[in-house]
């Protein structure tokens, strides 16, 4: 997948945003291979997605019935939480992905996996975007969380020099951040551990590794200190009582980095 270096977010307008999808371009392969995965996370999800993911899922469940068109996706989107999707076809650079989110923008691939993928997918594709994460960018509080969490990371990136081992370090730690909160995230909903993360949420693989495995309660330093990889299923899963407990570990870290 290729690296995006020329992208310079303060001079986005909104009509940049979806110049890299194009809805005519998708084949009867991809909608039909887009079916298939949506009929197996609708399966998988059941019992196991957090309630203002359920909820954003009941408002875009007509729009995920075929390959989104996202202009449409956008408009109900910003109407609701002031979010809107910019079509990516690469990967960014870790400051320009935060400081992207931090301006209330979520970077979407636009290929669907191929058939080997099904279950599981290294490189996140439109379906682990937009079924995997949109939904819950229609809860206030969460959709704030990423845009706040966001810019306080970029900030940190920013006043830290590139090709310093304390950069490295802080870029390990806020990608394993961002892996066990909106990636492998779960919350505890009436006793029981939800998902709220993405990578769950939109892979019927991980759910099925979900199951099988405990949860630790969300530890800011613990998270910090546990490595993953996302070529595999999660390793571990950490679970918070409550959207509070997130916006709490971001006043830590301002604490921790001085900001
Ligand atoms: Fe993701």
């Amino acid at each position: 997948m290729s690296r995006i270096t020329d992208l310079d977010i303060d001079s986005i307008k909104d009509s940049d945003l979806l110049k890299g999808f194009d809805y005519n371009n998708y084949d009867e392969g991809d909608r039909e291979r887009w079916k298939t995965l949506l009929d197996g996370v609708m399966q998988a999800q059941d019992g196991v997605s957090c309630k203002s993911y359920t909820k954003g899922m009941a408002s875009l469940g007509e729009n995920f019935s075929d390959i989104p068109n996202l202009e449409e996706l956008n408009h109900k989107l910003e109407r609701q939480t002031g979010w809107k999707v910019m079509a990516v076809n690469g990967i960014l650079p870790c400051e320009d992905f935060y400081k992207l989110l931090s301006r209330k923008i979520f970077p979407s691939a636009t290929f669907v996996r191929d058939w080997h993928s099904q279950a599981f997918t290294g490189y996140p594709d439109l379906f682990h975007d937009v079924v995997g994460h949109l939904p819950l960018f229609f809860d206030k509080d969460f959709s704030h969380f990423v845009s706040n969490s966001s810019d306080i990371i970029y900030q940190i990136l920013k006043q830290t020099p590139n090709g310093t081992a304390e950069k490295e370090q802080l870029i390990q730690n806020f990608s394993r951040y961002g892996w066990f909160t909106w990636e492998a995230g779960l919350l505890i909903e009436n006793g029981e551990a939800k998902a709220y993360g993405g990578a769950i949420l939109s892979s019927s693989g991980e759910t099925e590794n979900l199951k099988s495995r405990g949860y630790d309660k969300f530890d800011l330093q613990e998270v910090f200190n546990q490595s993953y990889t996302d070529k595999e299923f999660s390793c571990r899963y950490f679970a918070i009582d409550s959207y509070d407990d997130l916006f709490a570990s971001l006043d830590t870290i301002k604490t921790q980095y001085n900001l």
